[in-house]
């Protein structure tokens, strides 16, 4: 019996996971989100966000125990994020969890954000299968050859902007509430994905890289050339999007034939695309191969995800040392952001 803790941005989360004889049982994960906060700001305020944190961890973490209906003392190990992300948004779960260990004298485990992204779709069958990753958050876009649990290379990543920081920055520009990448879809619903030829980055030596900055100046000088551009709104977002949208699938495709996975999973914000997961389907299906996806509670940043990471690390390997602590660049695959 595990609990686990986010931390790492703006949204404060608890999670209880188990495992027996029947596989892995989620109990709870609970989210208590900063977005509203935020939002006023146009994006994630680290001191803000700190200060949040430690006024909800506690009571967020009686409402785990209350809602797997498990107490402190059934806790066999904790665990929290300990990076990447914002320094003292990190500190605030790290310490709380370390604590917990100690008072309990249970054992505690740091958990890599991006693992906990990357095994996020794999949480329903209770083990990390070999796979073709796409992670797409808000810091990161990642193509990852998973062989094994810890057993990760990275093939592809971003070599400016990472889609979700596309998506908020577009967003900004189209002045829409953060963040951008959620409402950058619904407008994408109502509008013509052709209306706009947006660029799409081949990057030839590099394949299987990703650019999207030259994606958003384009859309920049599309909006200073038009007289009202909240009146193409839908047509800009739905050609914005399936300008990413081409290039994540594209590539990934591409690294699925590289390394002859059968099995491809997205996780991360932006995973939770409806069209991002209906392009990214049918061009799985066209190549015989499986797509795995988490429910969008998995998929943008939660406790959950960090409590199944946390169980597999905790299966293949002995806890940390209570003097672990964070480290706003913790690298995946040798990659510290984007
Ligand atoms: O994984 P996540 O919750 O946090 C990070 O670790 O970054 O990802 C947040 C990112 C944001 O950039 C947000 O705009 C994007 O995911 N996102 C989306 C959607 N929902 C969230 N992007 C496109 N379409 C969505 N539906
Ligand atoms: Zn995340």
């Amino acid at each position: 019996m595990l609990l686990a803790i986010e931390s790492s941005c703006d949204e404060t989360a608890v999670a209880v996971i188990r495992r027996d004889a029947d596989g892995v049982s989620l109990l709870t994960s609970l989210i208590s989100s900063q977005i509203e906060i935020h939002r006023e700001f146009g994006g994630v305020v680290p001191e803000v966000a700190c200060r949040n944190h430690a006024q909800r961890i506690r009571p967020l973490v009686q409402a785990a125990l209350e809602d797997a209906g498990v107490a402190l003392d059934n806790i066999t190990t904790f665990a929290a994020t300990r990076g990447p992300g914002l320094a003292s948004s990190l500190l605030v779960g790290l310490s709380y969890a370390k604590g917990l260990a100690a008072a309990t004298g249970k054992s505690f485990y740091g958990v890599n954000h991006m693992e906990g992204h990357l095994l996020s779709p794999f949480l329903d069958s209770g083990k990390s299968e070999p796979h073709l990753g796409l992670i797409v958050s808000g810091g990161h876009t990642l193509l990852i050859d998973v062989r094994s649990f810890g057993d990760y290379r990275l093939l592809g990543r971003t070599i400016d902007d990472a889609a979700g920081e596309a998506f908020d920055k577009v967003g900004r520009m189209l002045e829409l509430p953060y963040p951008g990448g959620p409402e950058i879809e619904k407008h994408a619903r109502e509008g013509n994905p052709k209306a706009f030829r947006f660029p799409r980055a081949v990057l030839k030596d590099d394949p299987l890289n990703f650019s999207f900055s030259g994606l958003k100046t384009a859309v920049l000088y599309q909006l200073q050339k038009l007289e009202d551009p909240q009146s193409h709104l839908a047509d800009i977002c739905a050609s914005f999007q399936a300008s990413v949208i081409e290039s994540l699938v594209k590539k990934t495709l591409l690294a699925a034939k590289e390394t002859s996975h059968r099995i491809i999973a997205i996780s991360g914000g932006v995973a939770c695309n409806k069209a991002l997961q209906e392009a990214l389907a049918t061009a799985v299906e066209k190549e015989g191969l499986e797509l795995r996806l988490s429910p969008p509670a998995l998929t943008t940043d939660n406790a959950g995800m960090i409590a199944f990471a946390a169980l597999l690390a905790s299966e293949n390997r002995t806890p940390d040392d209570l003097n672990i602590g964070i480290d706003p660049n913790l690298k995946v695959c040798g990659v510290a952001n984007r």
